[in-house]
């Protein structure tokens, strides 16, 4: 498995000033778990205080725009992302996918911007229950992560791809190990199919339901190299279970 179990969470569009302290929270624990990545995602307008009152864990946006700067209301860019502190960002939210209508090539644009500024990428795929119900997910999943990933020799060192069946997100329902285990595969052999060896070396983690009492099951997957996480993250108690079970 590529690195450290990397755990991140996505706030979405959850956060004021009053979740710092969660910040500070998360920040001071995750000294005491070395062996794990831990990052979060807050929105836009955290960013920068996230950074001011974070030292050890990673910060990140939730997307980023293609083009360096311009006249697109209410984007952000990656460079702008860089300049608030974040080391990273989201791309291909199956939310940005379903609610903007953001098509596989617009995430693959978004990789390589956030890439060219300098950021790590975390680039989300998945199945919908009804292409799952008709057998499709891994065709579906594979052709997404085949049109989205970020291009490029150096790609693979600079993104981690993350598996989020829709269904999954926010409902308490996660597949089987069996089925995560067979998807995480499916994945990994499209990466190397992209990237040759480098594909090896691209973390994938799984999101979707993630909690305390399932995390440690899903981490122990082959291939399972972290976890994105949704509600679970927005308080420090219940993440950090979720870092201690990676650790
Ligand atoms: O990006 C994380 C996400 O979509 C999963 O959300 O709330 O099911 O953990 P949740």
């Amino acid at each position: 498995m590529a690195g450290l179990p990397y755990i991140v969470g996505n706030w979405k569009m959850n956060g004021t000033r009053a979740m710092l302290n969660e910040v500070r929270a998360i920040d001071r624990a995750a000294g005491r778990f070395p062996r794990v990545q831990v990052a979060i995602a807050p929105p836009a307008t955290l960013i920068y205080r996230t950074r001011d009152a974070a030292e050890i864990i990673g910060v990140g946006g939730q997307d980023c725009h293609v083009q360096e700067s311009g006249a697109f209301t209410g984007d952000i860019s990656a460079p702008m992302l860089k300049d608030a502190g974040a080391d990273f960002t989201i791309v291909g939210h199956s939310e940005r996918r379903t609610l903007h209508g953001e098509s596989d090539g617009d995430v693959q644009a978004k990789a390589d911007a956030a890439i060219a500024a300098g950021l790590g990428v975390i680039l989300c795929v998945g199945e919908s229950e009804a292409q799952r119900d008709a057998g499709e997910a891994e065709s579906v999943v594979a052709a997404q992560v085949a049109a989205s990933c970020p291009q490029g020799e150096q790609a693979p060192e600079k993104f981690s791809v993350a598996y989020e069946p829709i269904w999954a997100i926010g409902t308490g329902r996660v597949p089987s190990v069996e089925d995560v285990a067979a998807m995480h595969s499916a994945i990994r052999a499209k990466l190397v199919e992209l990237y040759g060896d480098s594909g090896t070396g691209v973390r994938i983690l799984y999101g979707g339901s993630v909690k305390a009492e399932n995390a440690a099951e899903l981490l122990s997957v082959p291939e399972v190299g972290g976890a994105l996480v949704g509600g679970a993250s927005l308080s420090a108690e219940s993440f950090l279970s979720i870092v201690g079970a990676a650790a």
